[in-house]
């Protein structure tokens, strides 16, 4: 399958069945997006077939899906347009269900967030609830809440989800499969998600053949306890962040905070949470590094 006469994609021979979870892997332009939309129905296969249970009920998010927003209507008109036999109490509910509170289930969308839009996006992807259920990059550009609020959707789903993500975090928890998308293949991926982000951070090619190693300098005894001790302190970094993260994300799901009058303290909460995420970016790259370190000179 490609675009113009020129694959992207060749030979591909994929099987997704209910309950699966798959992530795809792969460098940007390798055609992650590409398979999404096939497999979506978006886009046909120049060759080859495929083949669907004729009931199969297809969910599809990307973030340019929010450009197909209609701007001078409200959420509520678009899910009325979904469902015309449902009252206004079961719609609200609905989009309360999605974090879009009462004011904005009234506003047109040309006046809402980012955060929101992709929120009423997802509510449209998911409102016939999908046997599968295809996600392109759904965080980007997803405010913290929501990106909460689809980390816990997602854990929870029961049908089938194919994720294609940068959010190593958000794929450690949805994913149990991977699939690497790469050279106009698609395959499973035969490591697993530490494996692969090592790679992608040592800027190896993913899946190479081993490349020769730079000759292992010889290290005291003394230098390599001290980097063995650098990795334990990493590690106990983490683990006491990833506690903090969990803690606060269990607070920011208490659907009591987001009353109007909590604002200040919601605010508090979510300024906290992001100081958090941050510094589990940076100690996931110190941890990699002492790490890389320990490993070069074992
Ligand atoms: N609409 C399009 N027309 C022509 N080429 C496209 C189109 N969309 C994607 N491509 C090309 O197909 C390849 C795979 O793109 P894509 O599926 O978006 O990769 P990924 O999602 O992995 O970054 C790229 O070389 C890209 O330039
Ligand atoms: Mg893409």
């Amino acid at each position: 399958m490609g675009y113009g006469g020129v694959p992207v994609l060749r030979r591909l021979n994929l099987r997704i069945d209910q309950d699966d979870r798959i992530a795809l892997l792969g460098r940007n332009g390798e055609g992650k997006s590409t398979l999404s939309k096939l497999l979506a129905n978006k886009l046909q296969a120049a060759e080859g077939r495929i083949i669907r249970h004729s009931k199969l009920r297809i969910g599809y998010f990307a973030q340019h899906q929010v450009d197909e927003l209609h701007i001078d209507e409200t959420p509520l008109q678009h899910i009325q347009r979904l469902r015309p036999e449902e009252g206004q109490p079961r719609l609200r509910a609905r989009l309360a269900g999605f974090g879009l509170m009462a004011d904005q289930a009234e506003t047109v969308v040309g006046r809402l967030s980012g955060g929101q839009k992709a929120r009423l996006s997802l509510l449209l992807a998911t409102i016939d609830a999908p046997h599968l259920l295809i996600l392109d990059e759904p965080t980007n550009h997803l405010d913290m809440e929501s990106r909460e609020a689809l980390v816990e959707a997602l854990t929870e789903y029961p049908g089938a989800v194919v994720l294609v993500s940068h959010d190593m975090h958000l794929l450690g928890l949805v994913a149990d499969r991977l699939w690497l998308v790469k050279g106009g293949a698609v395959e499973p991926y035969t490591e697993d998600l530490d494996a692969y982000r090592r790679q992608l951070l040592a800027g190896d090619e993913v899946k190479s053949e081993a490349k020769p190693l730079e000759k292992p300098k010889k290290i005291s005894r003394d230098d390599m306890l001290a980097l063995k001790a650098e990795v334990r302190r990493c590690e106990e970094i983490l683990t006491k962040l990833n506690d903090m993260r969990d803690k606060l994300a269990k607070k920011l799901a208490d659907p009591a905070l987001y009353e109007d009058a909590r604002k200040g303290e919601l605010a508090t909460w979510n300024a906290k949470y992001g100081e958090v995420m941050n510094g589990l970016d940076r100690a996931e790259a110190m941890w990699l590094a002492a790490q890389e370190k320990l490993e070069a000179a074992t």
